[in-house]
């Protein structure tokens, strides 16, 4: 069955959106999704009726443990994990240097870690940071500068006895590239180091499972799939229970992944996180949350691979775009359809500028993928476009934008 995209967009109001009387399009899904309308209310329904902190006898305090413990077991779902190792954040990068910061006290000075040229700078810049306050050796794995893939035989020419965390993106936010997962994971383990994995910009357009893929530690963000601001990390169970973690006092026994929650969550994004998830499933068949969730991500992936190619198609042969990353169809399974691109003699900041005039939603710059910028010598020139298609994007949108820019040339 493939997915009902009249019935979908008619479930986010935002997508309604009009400029000059035409449709508004939105190409800005790696930088955040639209959110439907049962994400809204679930958020709306925790802030109104069941607004209390945890553990009291009284009705709108169990009402809100419930409601918690519902966001672990989804985040579980949505992440292929156990609830006990599912922590919540303000975001990723947030977490990210929570969680660095805990496993760091745990090496010793010379240990190593491997970041990417592929990775967003939250999954590089906490390593360099806390890696620096720990006498820790940063290294970075090469993409190739052809066409935006990870450079493997790098990244094992990187390992060593000392290497205790392999970090990478799962998909790049720049790019679209998806690298190895399992491949990368192997490579990590057989050094006995952590497979890390930033499953940010991953997380929309393909399924997850942490252990099936081979990972220690996963990153997510709900806010790029249709759901509120917030972070999740799911962090394998004995390491969640081991890490040192910085706690207030009364809090010392809190179990696995919740002991990295500091403070207050915010309850009504929780609220709204499961909404999210259980909106994705509902997008899929099954008996479970879980399989439903399996489902919805095959038909997003034929959607989403179709939407792709059709760009791709569109604009291969426009003398006056470059496009970076995979642009060979036959190895469009290793791609998000997230396209960056620039257009000869035109500054990317006015090229975003005179799409949105047009009112297409597009980002410019280097979209704190500033490892990649550099290595493929965009970062002095304003960077790149960057346009993204999701599980609502629709052909004619993709057509619209591509006749946009053709008239750019
Ligand atoms: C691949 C990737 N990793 C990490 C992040 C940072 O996520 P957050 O905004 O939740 O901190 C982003 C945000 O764009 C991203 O695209």
């Amino acid at each position: 069955m493939s997915l009902d995209t009249r019935a979908i967009r008619a479930s986010f109001p935002s997508l309604a959106r009009t400029l000059d009387g035409q449709p508004y399009m939105y190409f800005d899904g790696p930088g955040g999704s639209q959110v439907p309308q049962v994400v809204a209310d679930a958020m709306t329904h925790s802030l109104l009726h069941a607004n209390a902190n945890g553990g009291g006898a009284f009705a709108t305090s169990i009402e809100s443990d419930a409601a918690v413990e519902e966001s672990r077991r989804a985040a579980a779902d949505f992440t292929g994990s156990l609830p006990e190792e599912i922590a919540f954040g303000p975001n990723a990068t947030t977490l990210q240097y929570l969680l660095a910061h805990a496993v760091a006290r745990t090496f010793e000075p010379g240990d190593e870690i491997i970041t990417t040229e592929l990775d967003h700078d939250s999954n590089v810049s906490q390593w360099l940071q806390v890696g620096a306050d720990h006498g820790l050796v940063v290294h970075q794995a090469r993409l190739h500068r052809t066409d935006g893939t990870l450079d493997l035989h790098h990244l094992e020419s990187l390992l060593s006895p000392r290497t205790k965390v392999v970090a990478f993106t799962l998909a790049s936010n720049h790019l679209g590239t998806v690298p190895p997962c399992r491949e990368i994971a192997r490579h990590a383990h057989s050094v006995g180091a952590l497979a890390w994995g930033d499953a940010v910009h991953y997380a929309p357009h393909r399924r997850l499972n942490r252990s099936a893929m081979g990972l220690d530690v996963l990153l997510t963000s709900p806010y790029k799939w249709f759901g509120p601001h917030l972070g999740i990390a799911s962090i394998r169970h004995d390491l969640a229970v081991s890490w040192p973690a910085d706690r207030v006092r009364p809090a010392d026994e809190t179990p696995a992944g919740h002991r990295f929650e500091t403070g207050t969550q915010s309850h009504e994004a929780m609220a709204g996180m499961t909404a999210a998830v259980d909106y994705l499933a509902s997008l899929g068949d099954g008996a479970t949350r879980a399989e439903r969730l399996d489902s919805a991500y095959d038909r997003i992936r034929v959607h989403e691979d179709e939407l792709a190619l059709r760009f791709w198609n569109g604009v291969e042969g426009m003398d006056h775009l470059t496009v970076y990353g995979i642009t060979d169809p036959t190895q469009f399974g290793d791609r998000v359809a997230t396209f960056s691109l620039t257009v000869d003699g035109a500054h990317p900041a006015e090229v975003a500028q005179r799409l949105a005039q047009r009112g297409m939603a597009v980002w410019d710059g280097n979209f704190y993928a500033l490892s990649a910028s550099i290595a493929l010598g965009l970062e002095e020139s304003g960077g790149a476009i960057r346009v993204g298609f999701l599980h609502y994007t629709t052909p004619e949108e993709v057509d619209r934008l591509v006749a946009a820019l053709g008239e750019l040339g």
